[in-house]
């Protein structure tokens, strides 16, 4: 058997065919930039949030830059993030000239903490910008109040979570401005690249709105120097489809990670990607194990035709692009051992249980010999 890391599948049965035809209608309408398709969608996606302002805009990172740039994140400024992240928001940082200042992951849960963050703020921090990494909400009360504390604002990225529950309300609208990426493989996937600004802010979301579309406030006048960076119609005509089946697409990864925590536990040195509180409802956008012998497993799988990933093999305070922040390796010993053990397996809305079951016993075959 062969098992990819991620295929697409008609997954709930007839969504494949519901996009196609989505994509169809929505081509001969002919309206394909800032068309009301992107506008119902926006719509639909904040109430799916349970309300607030949605901008498409052309994707993750953009929504990231737009996120800080609207509350004026610039040169000198300083703003958190993970030490373990993805590059894309340290990079949404760099690209505005302020800082990027890592902290450390908690061990378990793989995001950054309230405890992690206090201890590098600095007179210069004006931003927190957590990561719900592989799904999963970061503890965000806690991370709130310090930011009240400190007079900070909070901006969350959710490229990898929409859907997921901090206390029973959707991650995302916690922040005072917050980003999210419909990269295809997103649990909330566009057939390109798209994302979006959610905020409760009217102001900020005003801002966002002319500044993504060259600053226009009414046709041809400018309000303000302002970037291109819009979601297009047809990415919207195909998230309005998939947006619809969102939790049964969650409510299947959920279903899909239970079953490897059942078949995992107590296999080898496997630490299982368990929901680190009750606060939390994972979606699993990634189901991320953690073992001392990654490499070799990793290897084993490979020999089995099963495809695995890592994400991330080189921490960010490694990489040649960030060494002008003068970090050194043993900075970051938690972020630096996940980069070492972490292994991601295959999971994704219509894998069968058949691949899953064949995932496990070679799992369980390489951890018994
Ligand atoms: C956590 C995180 N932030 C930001 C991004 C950037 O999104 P995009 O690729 O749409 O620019 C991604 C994914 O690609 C991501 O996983």
């Amino acid at each position: 058997m062969q098992v990819p890391f991620f295929a697409f599948r008609d997954f709930p049965a007839g969504l494949q065919q519901r996009v196609e035809q989505a994509l169809i209608e929505e081509l001969r309408r002919n309206q394909l930039i800032l068309g009301p398709t992107v506008t119902v969608f926006e719509q639909e996606f904040s109430r799916f949030l349970g309300g607030g302002e949605v901008i498409g805009v052309g994707n993750g990172y953009d929504a990231l830059v737009l996120s800080l740039k609207s509350l004026g994140v610039q040169r000198g400024d300083e703003v958190l993030v993970p030490a373990n992240g993805y590059i894309a928001t340290i990079n949404a940082v760099q690209q505005l000239g302020a800082t990027p200042v890592f902290a450390e992951p908690d061990p378990h849960s793989f995001n950054l903490t309230a405890a992690t963050a206090a201890s590098v703020i600095t007179s210069k921090t004006n931003v927190i910008l957590p990561i719900h990494l592989y799904g999963q909400s970061c503890e965000l009360e806690e991370l709130l109040q310090l930011c009240e504390a400190n007079g900070l604002h909070l901006v969350e990225d959710f490229a990898q979570a929409q859907g997921a529950l901090y206390k029973g309300k959707p991650v995302g609208t916690f922040g005072k401005i917050n980003a999210t990426s419909f990269y295809p493989t997103k649990n909330l996937g566009a057939v390109g690249d798209g994302g979006a600004v959610v905020t409760q802010d009217e102001e900020l979301a005003h801002w966002v709105r002319q500044h993504h579309n060259y600053g226009q406030s009414k046709r041809y006048e400018y309000a303000q120097v302002g970037v291109n960076s819009r979601l297009d119609s047809l990415q919207a005509a195909v998230l309005r489809e998939k947006l619809a089946c969102l939790n049964k697409l969650n409510a299947e990864r959920r279903s899909l990670a239970q079953r490897y925590h059942q078949a995992l536990a107590n296999v080898g040195d496997i630490t299982l990607p368990l929901p680190s509180s009750t606060n939390i409802e994972h979606i699993y956008h990634l189901y991320v194990i953690q073992t001392g012998r990654r490499d070799a497993l990793q290897q084993y799988l490979g020999q089995g035709q099963i495809q695995t990933l890592i994400h991330y093999p080189i921490p960010p305070h490694y990489q040649k692009a960030y060494q002008h922040l003068g970090y050194k390796k043993g900075d970051f010993p938690v972020a630096e051992k996940m980069a070492q053990t972490c292994l991601s397996l295959p999971l994704f809305p219509g894998m069968t249980h058949a691949e899953q079951d064949y995932i496990v016993e070679q799992i369980q075959r390489f951890f018994a010999s």
